[in-house]
């Protein structure tokens, strides 16, 4: 396992509704992607992720899969896909699918069956029950908004769906649930992909009984504690390791929603006998609330809290499990906006010191379309700009019961929402960004003009150019050896500005220095040793870090 590929690769996620329109319906497609493959190589990433491309009524933009098997029609054929395979694949590039099976469409013909009789062979493919005092069997909330329960009249009883009520949850009790996951999984494994990014999978296994969690009654969210975790998660996974994933060579990681240092070494422990990494959230929850304000708030995230967050994960998995290493993706705002500064002043400056914070750790980083330009949050000024479920259900929760004026509500969701990450990829300055001919499904950023790859390919001091310095320093450098393998230690973890810490392998020594904030700050009191600057993102000060100003040294 230590010599294992993805330690030493960088991932770069593709979310295809945004990416690159081939037709000119507006929406990106995989020609589309085929078409840019080269742009992800000459970034110097050697993983793709791609976001859900299966058959999908896109209640939830393709987490909400009809058919396993076949692909989005909006997005192309099964041919496009094996050539875009294929196409990659020649590149060197490898192609990890997304993996959305902790639950299915309602139009999936299993819930077509499910649904249709209480004695129906598939019933039990889905979690039934019977109402509660007539009402919903526990009270527990969805991830978007209101109950996790929704009823169906025609057999008088509730399914059980934990995000959507077009996102029914598949019982993983079921040991025919748990074949057919399997088989779908090896179909797509014959065709030559190279691992699986799994929805939600912390989710799979409900608490038994259902029993009630939050007694205020369903929020958004409520039913996590009791779908987390739960008692057979790992021997499903450990089943699904045995049956599919150890046959294969293949990159592994799990979204594991509320998970903790102790559970993730189980999920990614270094026997193998599970996944290879999971995504953890506790990083990206700082500015997050609980109850019913969840991230609808303009909370920003304390710098002491997060480096102990991401310290505790470095220190803790080193050795026992791998981290992977991520701010953005399809669900978070654009955290150049979120955590760093994106006035033009210090909009790349930022996004360069926080990209150096995470691509120094130890772990596979994840680098999401557009985080590489230093894309944005969009100006989306009223309901209508919106696409996103999540969203547009937040703002009638909380505007239509009064509980927020809308002024207060699109604000929030202006910092917040997850079309922020969604707009289409700013490739150059031609009308809507070089993304389509035709009208975008979601409103291109106008700042298209002045961010977008063309400019910053062709400017050594862009974005860009630093992504691929900090890509190219972990996959082929003196220094991956210790990137990989480095031990990690916080220093200055109470200064409220500064991310300080320091990597080491075999007397090999790495300082990191991330000064997060607009003031110019003195760098003192660190280990004293010869160190050489390695890379920095701007002018430098003898001993003074300016304002997100990062610092890369080694000691050899
Ligand atoms: C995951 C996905 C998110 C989706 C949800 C339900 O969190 O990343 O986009 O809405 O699962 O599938
Ligand atoms: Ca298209």
């Amino acid at each position: 396992m230590s010599q294992a590929w993805w330690k030493k690769s960088v991932v770069y996620q593709i979310y295809p509704r945004s990416f690159r329109d081939s037709n000119g319906d507006g929406i990106g497609d995989l020609k589309g992607i085929t078409s840019k493959l080269d742009y992800v190589k000459e970034l110097g990433a050697d993983v793709i992720w791609l976001s859900p491309i299966y058959q999908s009524p896109n209640d939830d933009n393709g987490y909400d899969i009809s058919d396993y098997r076949a692909i989005m029609k909006e997005f192309g054929t099964i041919e496009d896909f094996d050539q875009l395979l294929a196409e990659a694949h020649r590149r060197g590039l490898k192609i990890v699918m997304d993996l959305v099976v902790n639950h299915t469409s309602d139009e999936h013909p299993w819930f077509v069956e499910s649904r249709s009789s209480r004695d129906n062979p598939k019933r039990d493919y889905y979690i039934w029950r019977e109402p509660r005092d007539g009402k919903e069997p526990n009270n527990w909330g969805n991830c978007f908004s209101g109950s996790a329960w929704e009823y169906d009249p025609q057999t008088e009883m509730y399914y059980l769906h934990c995000f959507s009520k077009k996102q029914p949850d598949l019982n993983w009790e079921n040991p025919q649930v748990r074949q057919e996951v399997f088989d779908l999984m090896t179909w797509w494994c014959e065709k030559g992909i190279d691992g699986f990014r799994m929805d939600v999978i912390s989710m799979i296994s409900k608490k038994p009984g259902l029993p009630d969690t939050d007694p205020q009654g369903a929020k958004y969210g409520s039913c996590l504690p009791g779908t987390c975790h739960g008692p057979h998660v790992h021997e499903y996974l450990q089943e699904m390791n045995r049956k599919v994933l150890s046959r294969y060579d293949l990159m592994t990681v799990g979204e594991t929603a509320a998970v903790t240092v102790e559970e993730a070494k189980k999920y990614a422990n270094a026997q193998g006998t599970e996944l290879n990494m999971v995504f953890q959230f506790e990083h990206n929850d700082l500015d997050t609330r609980g109850g019913l304000v969840g991230k609808w708030c303009l909370d920003r995230m304390d710098l002491v809290k997060l480096k102990e967050i991401l310290s505790r994960w470095q220190t803790e998995l080193d050795g026992k499990a791998w981290n992977s290493l991520y701010f953005c993706n399809h669900d978070q705002p654009r955290i150049v906006s979120r955590l760093g500064d994106d006035s033009p002043k210090y909009r790349e400056r930022s996004a360069k010191c926080i990209a150096t914070c995470v691509h120094m750790m130890q772990g596979t980083p994840y680098v999401y379309q557009g985080e590489e330009l230093g894309m944005t949050n969009a100006p989306f000024a009223s309901l209508s700009d919106y696409r996103d479920i999540d969203s547009i259900r937040g703002y009638h929760d909380m505007v239509d019961s009064g509980i927020l004026p809308p002024e207060e509500m699109l604000t929030y969701m202006a910092f917040k929402s997850r079309d922020n990450a969604r707009t289409p990829m700013q490739w150059d300055d031609s009308p809507n960004a070089g993304f389509t001919t035709g009208t975008p499904w979601i409103m291109v950023n106008p700042n298209y003009k002045e961010i977008n790859a063309r400019e910053q390919m062709a400017r050594p001091d862009s974005v860009f150019h630093y992504y691929k310095t900090l890509i190219s320093l972990r996959r082929n450098s003196p220094l991956s050896d210790l990137l990989m393998n480095g031990h990690y230690t916080l220093l200055l973890p109470q200064d409220p500005e500064l991310f300080v810490y320091q990597r080491e392998y075999e007397g090999q020594k790495l300082l990191v220095a991330c000064n997060l904030s607009g003031s110019t700050r003195k760098l003192e009191g660190l280990p004293q040793e010869n160190w050489e600057l390695v890379l920095t993102n701007a002018p430098v000060e003898k001993d003074t870090l300016l304002p997100w100003q990062a610092c890369v040294f080694k000691n050899f």
